[in-house]
């Protein structure tokens, strides 16, 4: 279905016909900096990119029409067989700094909220793509997480910023889980997970401490455990993970430095993340992961 805003017309997304002029965007290496693949070298290769977008389930992807102009400013959409309903948006270059985007991105957000009764939509963004982010936030889409990801043509993993918007008010309906972690000396354990994992103790119960809050982040919300003093001889082996995000080497050698018993070196495993585990001196292992 078509929709329309002030200035343009959207135009639902047809590779034979929208190809070629879409190919200024999807062939221009400023504009693909951001995206999930490389700049496509010719229009066949942009058709097939569109193609595969197209062709997902669920997915709706429009064209972007300057009234009557001929040629396509960008794209916007849903992408399909997604989880949540994720939005995509891109603009060519000469079609950046005019609200165009905001423009497009604004109704569709209105037509996935309401005529397609969708009851949440969501953009993942760079972290460092400004631009983006501006217009996710101009169109009502608000912070919601983060995590890390790798683009197969990438070297590293970079951060991804998870941004959303509700159909109705609804609050989240939970914040974060927490691990109790038995062990047999909670001042002991904090200060190794300090000096190794850049643990900040919150709170410590107790001289000397019989239980204590442990967070992994510099803000007041993020990742955290509780450490729990025990005197029990057998203590059953817990596997924490720890979602490091895009530093997994550097914290592997400070944990290395700290002098923390690292039984296992960054690794890459067979289900796509990089992985290096941390032992307590309990049997606890605390697996550090990363996209690999
Ligand atoms: C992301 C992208 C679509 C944003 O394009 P954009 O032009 O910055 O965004 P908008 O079209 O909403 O334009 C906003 C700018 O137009 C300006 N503007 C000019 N005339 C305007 C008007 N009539 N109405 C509203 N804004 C106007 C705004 O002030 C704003 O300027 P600023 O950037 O200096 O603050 C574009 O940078 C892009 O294609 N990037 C590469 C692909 C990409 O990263 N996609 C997203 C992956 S998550």
């Amino acid at each position: 279905m078509e929709l329309r805003t002030p200035r343009l017309r959207l135009i639902p997304l047809d590779p034979d016909r929208d190809a070629s002029g879409l190919h200024a965007a999807f062939g221009d290496p400023e504009v693909m900096r951001w995206w999930n693949h490389v700049v496509c070298a010719d229009v066949a290769e942009t058709r097939e990119r569109l193609r595969e977008s197209v062709d997902r389930d669920g997915a709706h992807l429009w064209v972007i029409r300057r009234g009557e102009a001929c040629e396509p400013a960008g794209m916007v959409g849903l992408l399909g067989e997604v989880d949540v309903p994720g939005l995509t948006w891109l603009l060519c270059k000469d079609a950046w700094g005019r609200g165009l985007a905001t423009e497009a991105a604004g109704a569709v957000v209105e037509h996935a909220l309401g005529p397609l009764d969708l009851p949440r939509v969501e953009a993942w963004v760079e972290a460092t793509n400004e631009r983006s982010l501006a217009v996710a936030r101009r169109v009502g889409l608000t912070e919601r997480g983060r995590l890390a990801q790798r683009y197969p043509h990438r070297e590293r993993p970079h951060e991804m910023v998870v941004l959303g918007r509700a159909r109705d008010h609804e609050p989240t309906p939970m914040l974060n889980a927490e691990v109790a972690l038995p062990v047999r000396d909670v001042a002991a354990t904090l200060t190794l997970l300090r000096e190794a994992l850049g643990g900040r103790t919150l709170f410590s119960v107790g001289d000397p401490p019989e239980v204590a809050g442990v967070s992994f982040g510099p803000w007041s919300v993020g990742p955290r455990l509780q450490l729990v003093s025990t005197r029990r001889w057998r203590i059953a082996r817990v596997t924490l993970y720890l979602d490091v995000g895009v530093e997994l080497e550097a914290l592997h050698d400070r944990a290395v430095d700290a002098g923390a018993d690292v039984v296992q070196r960054p690794t890459e495993q067979p289900w796509g993340m990089r992985e290096c585990v941390v032992q307590l001196p309990e049997g606890h292992h605390i697996v550090l992961t990363a996209p690999a």
